[in-house]
């Protein structure tokens, strides 16, 4: 986004403040949709990377699903005008009675335990299709934070306890629609989705109503300048070839879902902030802003590295900087950083803030959550208004 659009915003709205750019996301939809279109594919946008509504009716404009990973995310997207058919909860240790509530709501689940599938058996038998999530023990991601695949993860069914799954199966005659994994975020390489697959590949037969192969979200965002995002045309044929290797059981076709959160999301957002003040400490200048942890957790809870741009002086005179928060802990957004010269009152733009930024953000400290402008047909939209005092009260008896 130009940045005299991204100082407007930060002028008519103040700071801190997100900015989403739903051009960029439109971009990231069109990707997925042309490299997958030689597949029997549904998108399905991990919405707990950004729930704001207006960017979930947005996205679901384009003709993306929705994907939810608590009954709360199902009751925005219903909210936002999605049909049930078109939302999906993929749920992660929850209670029954949330399972009880999306059936209720008539959306597709994706169940992760042996204990809930048997409840869920008992009550529903054949009557309702339902997805069953699967550790396949594999190891990827960005970091061990954002690895769910593993043999050491609490997510999903474990493949080895696949006995035990088939013979909950059978006793309650369990209609057993898809088959869910989801290994990580920010996977790049294409041959993690293939070996995913692959472990997929080996449990099909015992499932013959199967009609679903759900392979989650992950797809890499470049964070660093030298970074790649996943090659999604790449990917698409691979997982085509795998098919092909892999003549079914059953002799149907399988639809492949992906629920994707980061790729969409990620780099349409920006976190604008302003310089409170400058400190001089031995060779570098540390530059405190108004925003930290509270509102952007992923440098410190992940040593996630976000591009950073100072809008108000962009051809100054490179120098180090540290860029810090204002909470009363460690906060630091950047060490050692070279940027053109910062001055108190220069507003920072904190770039691929996008995924995970306002949605993680807390009142940590007592300070208010940001607000969240929309740019969207050239057009700035406020989508959240910034939280105020009355706020922090709200619900103290
Ligand atoms: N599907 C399931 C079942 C998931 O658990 C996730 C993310 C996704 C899809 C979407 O993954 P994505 O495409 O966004 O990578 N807060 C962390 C990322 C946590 C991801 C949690 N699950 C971060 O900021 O890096």
């Amino acid at each position: 986004m130009p940045t005299n659009q991204l100082s407007a915003i930060a002028a008519t709205y103040g700071t801190p403040v997100y900015v989403y750019d739903a051009n960029k996301i439109k971009t990231q939809y069109e990707k997925l949709v042309n490299g997958f279109s030689v597949l029997d594919t549904r998108i399905f946008y991990a919405s707990k990377a950004l729930t704001n509504l207006h960017v979930i009716k947005y996205i679901n404009s384009l003709g993306c699903n929705i994907d939810c990973s608590s009954i709360n995310e199902v009751k925005l997207a219903l909210h936002a005008g999605v049909k049930p058919e078109n939302v999906l909860y993929t749920s992660n240790g929850i209670s029954f009675a949330e399972i009880e509530e999306a059936v209720e709501a008539g959306v597709h689940i994706n169940i992760d335990s042996l204990s809930n599938l048997e409840k869920f058996g008992k009550k529903y038998g054949h009557s309702y299709p339902v997805g069953i999530r699967l550790r396949p023990n594999i190891m990827a991601g960005g970091n061990l934070k954002i690895s769910t695949g593993h043999n050491k993860s609490k997510f999903g069914i474990p493949v080895e306890q696949i006995a035990e799954l088939e013979q909950i199966v059978k006793d309650n005659n369990i209609f057993i629609r898809t088959l869910h994994i989801h290994t990580g975020s920010e996977i790049k390489d294409a041959e993690v989705f293939v070996k995913g697959i692959e472990v997929l590949f080996d449990l099909i037969p015992h499932f013959p109503e199967l009609e679903v192969i759900d392979l989650g979200g992950g797809f890499k965002v470049p964070y660093m300048e030298h970074e790649k995002e996943t090659n999604i045309a790449e990917l698409a044929q691979k997982l085509k070839q795998a098919f092909a290797d892999h003549p079914l059981a059953n002799g149907k076709e399988l639809q492949v879902w992906f629920e994707p959160g980061k790729f969409l999301v990620s780099e349409c957002g920006y976190l604008l902030a302003e310089v409170n003040v400058l400190k001089q400490n031995a060779d570098v200048i540390i530059a405190g802003i108004n925003t930290g942890l509270n509102h952007l957790i992923r440098p410190m809870m992940y040593d996630a590295y976000h591009y950073i741009s100072n809008l108000s002086n962009p051809n100054g005179e490179e120098k180090k900087h540290m860029i810090t928060g204002y909470i009363c802990e460690t906060d630091t957004f950047a060490s050692d950083r070279m940027l053109p010269e910062i001055k108190e009152g220069d507003i920072l733009c904190i770039h691929n803030a996008g995924a995970y930024g306002f949605e993680m953000s807390s009142n940590y400290n007592s300070r208010y959550r940001p607000a969240e402008v929309l740019v969207k047909d050239g057009e700035a939209i406020l989508i959240r208004r910034r939280e105020s005092f009355e706020d922090l009260l709200k619900n103290i008896v």
